[in-house]
């Protein structure tokens, strides 16, 4: 599914298939996901545990592990700000070349959900932030701290100067998240991709990290691709979002489409089963059913066995994408018609 909202996209990702070849089988995480990115935007993509996301984010990163995994196939077009503009193919990238290693975390940088598991433990958090901030921007040991402090003041840490001492054991979860979020954004990067970034978080926390998250767009100017599958957290943050079933994007649109107007029966589960922050209470209803098994091969429709409109094609042939109307698109046998009608036109 190829986006176009006018303007020039930063980052265009192209039938992104990444595999994994284990000993059960081939994982197919990520089986041809295309969207793009526009400068300034926040993209949100959601979906059930399993279904590619994070695949997706490390694959635009360059941290799949050869082996057992592999990105087989697709384009990662990134058009480098930083570059005068220049587009490059990620995928063309050696994972572990200059090239890529300036771009991870200079240009593109990621949140992760764990931040224990990406911090390290044996440096102090100064240091970790002040290394990130030498190495991209060419300052000494001393200017980079001066920046360490800075951006731990910017993702409001209170007494800075102390913290930039402490060691991530030293500091709450909360805080360690905003460790993080400041080492990420240390380097001022074109895109921020975060992900699953406030799921550890008790709520008052994650509305704290998410309202830093767009204040420090503002500041900055970041695109940002947002992962959860806290729907409420999509709704503030994203302009747009993809809905990820068992490898594929199923489902895209604005916010307004995909939370007003849901087409595609996961898209409409997922909106009945997750509380959404900030609507009335209401009666929530789980998804009947569970994901495939992870190395299946589905001729059809991923979703069959869970869908309450499933037909007898929906099992044998892949749903086409639709366009239901401007940017909102579908992966849905029950939206053909639809899109022959408007050929037709
Ligand atoms: N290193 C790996 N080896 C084998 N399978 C993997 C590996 N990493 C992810 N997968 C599989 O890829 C699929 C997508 O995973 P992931 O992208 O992590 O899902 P999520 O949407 O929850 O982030 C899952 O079936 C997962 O088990
Ligand atoms: S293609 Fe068929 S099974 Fe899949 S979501 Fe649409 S109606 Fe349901
Ligand atoms: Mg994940």
């Amino acid at each position: 599914m190829v986006t176009n909202n006018g303007a020039e996209p930063i980052l265009e990702v192209k039938n992104l298939k990444t595999h994994f070849f284990t000993d059960k089988g081939v994982v197919q995480a990520v089986k041809g996901v295309s969207f793009s990115l526009a400068n300034g935007e926040t993209l949100g993509i959601v979906g059930e545990s399993g279904c590619g996301k994070s695949v997706t984010a490390s694959s635009i990163m360059q941290l799949i592990k050869l082996p057992p995994g592999k990105i087989v196939d697709g384009e990662i077009i990134f058009r480098r700000q930083k570059r005068r503009a220049e587009t490059i193919d990620i995928v063309q990238l050696d994972p572990k070349g200059v090239e890529m290693r300036s771009i991870r975390g200079g240009e593109i940088s990621m949140i992760f959900q764990e931040p224990m598991t990406s911090l390290n433990p044996l440096h102090t958090v100064g240091r970790q932030i002040a290394e990130v901030v030498e190495l991209h921007q060419q300052l000494s040991r001393k200017e980079a701290m001066k920046v360490a402090i800075d951006m731990l003041d910017r993702v409001r840490i209170a007494d800075p100067q102390d913290r930039v001492n402490q060691y991530p054991h030293q500091l709450s979860g909360g805080m360690r998240q905003r460790v993080m979020i400041a080492l990420a954004l240390s380097c001022n990067p074109s895109i921020l991709i975060a992900d699953e970034p406030t799921t550890a978080l008790d709520v008052t926390i994650q509305a704290q990290i998410i309202s830093l998250m767009e204040q420090l767009q503002d500041d900055f100017g970041s695109s940002i691709i947002i992962i959860t599958h806290n729907l409420g957290v999509v709704s503030q943050m994203a302009d747009y979002v993809a809905v990820m079933y068992f490898g594929r994007i199923v489902e895209y649109g604005t916010v307004t489409d995909i939370f007003r107007e849901p087409q595609h029966p996961y898209t409409v589960g997922l909106l009945q089963s997750i509380p959404v922050l900030g609507r009335r209470k209401e009666i929530l209803v789980p998804i009947e059913g569970i994901v495939p098994n992870a190395t299946a091969e589905i001729p059809g429709c991923a979703f069959a066995d869970r869908c309450p409109h499933v037909m007898a094609k929906c099992r044998s042939h892949l749903p086409p994408v639709t366009t239901v109307e401007g940017q909102h698109q579908v992966a849905c046998w029950l939206h053909e018609d639809a899109a022959a009608v408007r050929h037709a036109d």
